[in-house]
């Protein structure tokens, strides 16, 4: 049997980048807790995982299932606490910002910002505990904004200040924050994107047709090539995995060459020149 590590939670873990985090940090030899949100996850992580791994529900955008989830995970820990919080759980939502849902849109930020600051809050007294690392799960697209993407990118934008506060504030406590920012991965995002982009269209007036139809189009068209690149799942926990075991973590982490490659061009391209070339990779994806 392998050497306990200490104890994990991750966020969203019934699919994805989470599912695959999950059954690797629990093959590694750590104690995972996994939030799921249905008894239908739970069973399936259990069956694929070892009796040590622990799946709680945990919808993060539930004070309730929060608290039951920290005194369920607190009583497990025997005073050990926590060496990682891995805050993973994410939605997306397509559309310009003039005709986006304003529900849709607090929705966004409710999950992918604000859920993982009330997970985060509720957990620093274990992380604490075992000076654990907080982990962030954020994306390629937390510093570069393709058009229609706003919504997905403000939050992860806003999540990536959150790491940065986090990280300076927690690192005299002895706690390190890092950020992944993965580009295109393999999972159920690609398949709840297409669902979420039919509905979406279905739901278009006939301005707002008129005035985003054509971008949509080559945004669609630009998505299926960067899912056809998509690296697997694996690839991200790897660096879950790293993090975990590295004296000093980095603080940001760009994985995939798409990622790699946004990282530069958002810090470091003016906007103008940036402006102009994503006008033209959109007129040269149309049709
Ligand atoms: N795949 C990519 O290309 C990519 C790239 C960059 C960043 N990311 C980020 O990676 C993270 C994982 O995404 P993924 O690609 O693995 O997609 P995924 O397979 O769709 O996984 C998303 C996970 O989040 C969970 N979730 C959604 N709303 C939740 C809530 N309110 N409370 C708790 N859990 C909730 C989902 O649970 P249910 O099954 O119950 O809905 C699911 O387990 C996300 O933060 C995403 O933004 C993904």
């Amino acid at each position: 049997m392998t050497k306990d590590k200490g104890s994990v939670l991750i966020t969203g873990a019934s699919s994805g980048i989470g599912r695959t985090c999950a059954l690797m940090l629990d093959q590694a030899g750590y104690q995972v807790f996994a939030g799921v949100r249905t008894i239908q996850a739970l069973e399936g992580l259990s069956s694929l995982a070892s009796g040590r791994l622990c799946p709680v529900i945990l919808d993060i955008t539930d004070a309730i299932q929060i608290r039951s989830a920290c005194q369920t995970i607190g009583l497990r820990l025997e005073g050990k606490g926590l060496v990682a919080l891995i805050n993973n759980a994410g939605i997306t939502l397509p559309g310009s910002m003039e005709f986006l849902s304003l529900d849709g849109f607090r929705k966004e930020l409710e999950v992918n910002v604000i859920g993982h600051l009330a997970v985060t809050q509720a957990f620093l007294p274990w992380i604490r505990e075992a000076k654990g690392r907080i982990i962030n799960v954020g994306s390629a697209l937390g510093k570069f904004v393709m058009p229609l993407t706003g919504a997905y990118a403000a939050s992860k934008f806003a999540l990536e200040a959150m790491t940065d506060a986090l990280r300076r504030e927690l690192l005299p406590s002895g706690i390190y924050v890092s950020l992944i920012a993965p580009g295109s991965v393999e999972s159920a995002i690609w398949d709840k994107i297409d669902a979420e982009v039919a509905q979406m269209e279905a739901g278009l007036t006939q301005e707002a047709n008129e005035r985003y139809g054509q971008t949509g189009e080559s945004i669609a068209n630009l998505w299926k090539k960067a899912h056809c690149r998509a690296i697997p799942p694996e690839a991200v926990a790897n660096v879950v995995l790293k993090i975990l075991e590295s004296s000093r973590p980095q603080s940001r982490y760009p994985i995939g060459p798409d990622a790699r490659f946004l990282s530069i061009v958002g810090r470091f391209v003016p906007d103008s020149l940036v402006d102009w070339v994503v006008d033209k990779i959109l007129t040269l994806s149309r049709g």
